[in-house]
């Protein structure tokens, strides 16, 4: 059974002093939530400060960003082995760095086998532009963002895989749960043709794209959709508590015991 998971991506939001801030608004509340993984993404400069808040709490922790050497003279970059003493989780080929920062699927490739080399988990994203959406090319895309960024890679590890349709991003025009479910399946699919079965069964994939604590919901009520990657809305505290509430509910333990007796 996958463990469902709600990861915020806080993106360039937030001075030390607010992430403290945001992070001790969150803290106790999030920790009481059983049966889901609740990641926090913030900016690399607060990632210390905040490791040191959660300590000894069930809140897990993630970068937005690593880079694919180890060390030496890469200035202003991150390296796997400096993430991998802070943090679980990375996000890599986020939409914003493959379009802003021209992040080819090589590049996102490099950075994911660098952070599975040192041991982190990646959340690897994926999705469509609105205009390959509405030209039907969103397997097309998909294939070749998967294809591309797996490339070479045997083995996993801990990778989730984060479905973020570009036309939901921070548009308020988030996809419909059918629509999500759809498309996560696709991708299941695929995975499974180049991984087998039982790793694409086992894999959690997310949807994100404008996820509030009011279309919830319709996304946890996804068979195939294991939880969310959450941008603006995991910048306020109420909102991502009742996210990830919500989908202790709909997708906790009790509920996939319930399931499975039916
Ligand atoms: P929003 O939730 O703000 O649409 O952002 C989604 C996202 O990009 C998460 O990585």
């Amino acid at each position: 059974m996958r463990v469902p998971m709600i990861a915020g991506n806080w993106k360039m939001n937030t001075t030390v002093s607010e992430a403290i801030e945001l992070v001790n608004q969150m803290r106790r509340g999030l920790d009481e939530i059983a049966d889901v993984d609740k990641v926090i993404c913030p900016p690399f400069i607060s990632l210390a400060a905040v490791r040191e808040l959660i300590k000894g709490s069930s809140i897990k922790l993630g970068a937005q960003n690593i880079y694919f050497e180890e060390k030496g003279a890469y200035t202003g970059e991150i390296s796997p082995l400096m993430l991998a003493d802070l943090c679980e989780f990375v996000i890599i080929g986020h939409s914003e760095r493959r379009h802003y920062f021209n992040e080819s699927g090589e590049i996102v490739n490099k950075k994911i086998r660098a952070a599975l080399k040192a041991g982190l988990k990646p959340i690897l994203c994926i999705g469509e532009r609105l205009e390959e959406n509405e030209a039907g090319r969103t397997k097309e895309v998909l294939t070749e963002q998967l294809r591309s960024s797996l490339a070479g890679i045997d083995n996993l590890g801990g990778l989730i895989i984060a479905y973020e349709p570009v036309w939901a991003i921070g548009t308020g025009r988030a996809a419909t749960g059918k629509q999500a479910n759809e498309t996560v399946g696709f991708i299941r699919q695929t995975i499974s043709q180049k991984y087998g079965k039982r790793i694409a069964q086992d894999l959690r994939i997310l949807y994100g794209g404008s996820v509030t604590a009011a279309n919830t919901d319709e996304f946890m009520q996804q068979p195939e959709i294991d939880g969310a990657l959450v941008g603006g809305a995991s910048l306020k505290a109420d909102q991502f508590l009742s996210i990830v509430r919500q989908t202790s509910e709909i997708k906790g333990e009790s509920k996939r015991g319930e399931a499975s007796l039916i």
